[in-house]
């Protein structure tokens, strides 16, 4: 019943976390892999949604891989490039909606109304077959991470769920590097498997996100946070919510605040269970949700009913 909804509190702490997931936060603090120095606002109020909003437009730019980005600008790499620049491959998108992978869409016959929006982004192997009664089957971007595509295993390069929509790679880049410096040392060396794919699939739209934007949107996590959150970048969810705020009237992101539905079931498409899935390990999760909690722009009742949250940027 509505009565007794409980959705996720803006001001989760990890204080709350169990202990393994308050351990891990700590070793990522200590580790700091990217040499995260920040030097902005801390512990201070957060501004009401809408500047937030603003903030997030201003100085988060959602860019990707151009021919004229300093290693990229090779006559090899001219070739592999998608010719058309993203904004124009995608046009301008009015209602979208964002589909985590949370094991909570199980059960959750969001198919239908996810279907019905202009565009939908989905992340790294989501699979939409034999899962349309929950996630719906349009794909319009797949956000997917460097890891994905480099590993063997996960078999980028033959599945062929990979073989439609709009296609997005992110990779980590330390904190101040340039492109120069995290096109010599990517976190995971994705740019052999990337070639290959665009020779393969010559006609898909497939691009390379701009590292810098991840710490863009990380300093405003941070900025948002009462305590230090993990210094690596943000989960693909957040990128894939930010990538669509941009290009969207209006998104509809389904099942990144878990809904009545909640479950240590890590995907709806495997059995896998793990806490880390939703609250965060590596990434800067639990900070994340807290953030797009405080600037969601419809009602808790949807999201304890539908775990359908509301942003718009524009
Ligand atoms: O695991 P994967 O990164 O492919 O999932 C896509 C995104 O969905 C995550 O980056 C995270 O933001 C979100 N997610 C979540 N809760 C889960 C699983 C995924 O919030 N249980």
């Amino acid at each position: 019943s509505v009565g007794n909804m409980n959705v996720w509190n803006e001001n989760s702490s990890s204080k709350n976390l169990i202990p393994r997931l308050q351990k891990v936060r700590h070793n990522y603090l200590s580790m700091n892999k990217y040499n995260v120095t920040y030097a902005g606002p801390k512990n201070t109020a957060r501004p009401i949604p809408k500047k937030l909003l603003c903030q997030l437009r201003d100085r988060v730019n959602v860019t990707m891989i151009h021919g004229s980005d300093g290693p990229f600008s090779t006559s090899e790499w001219q070739k592999y490039l998608p010719r058309k620049n993203f904004s124009q491959e995608v046009g301008h998108l009015g209602q979208c909606a964002v589909v985590s992978s949370a094991g909570s869409l199980k059960n959750s016959r969001l198919g239908p109304e996810i279907d019905a929006h202009d565009a939908v982004l989905r992340f790294n192997g989501a699979p939409t077959r034999g899962f349309q009664q929950d996630v719906g089957e349009k794909t319009t971007v797949r956000l997917v991470n460097s890891q994905l595509i480099t590993v063997e295993e996960q078999k980028f390069l033959t599945e062929t769920l990979y073989n439609t929509g709009i296609l997005i790679v992110w990779d980590p880049a330390p904190y101040h590097a340039e492109i120069h410096e995290w096109y010599r040392r990517p976190d995971y060396n994705f740019f052999a498997n990337y070639k290959e794919y665009r020779t393969r699939h010559r006609e898909q739209p497939f691009y390379i996100l701009n590292p810098k934007m991840q710490w863009e949107l990380w300093d405003i996590l941070q900025e948002n946070s009462l305590e230090d959150i993990q210094p690596n970048p943000p989960s693909s969810g957040m990128l894939g919510i930010m990538i669509m705020m941009t290009l969207c009237d209006k998104v509809n992101v389904y099942e990144f605040l878990p809904s009545k539905r909640q479950t240590d079931i890590c995907h709806y498409y495997q059995r896998f269970q793990d806490r880390a899935c939703t609250l965060g390990a590596y990434h800067p999760l639990l900070f994340e949700k807290n953030l797009v909690k405080h600037i969601n722009q419809g009602t808790d009742e949807n999201i304890y009913t539908y775990g359908k949250e509301l942003h718009q940027i524009h």
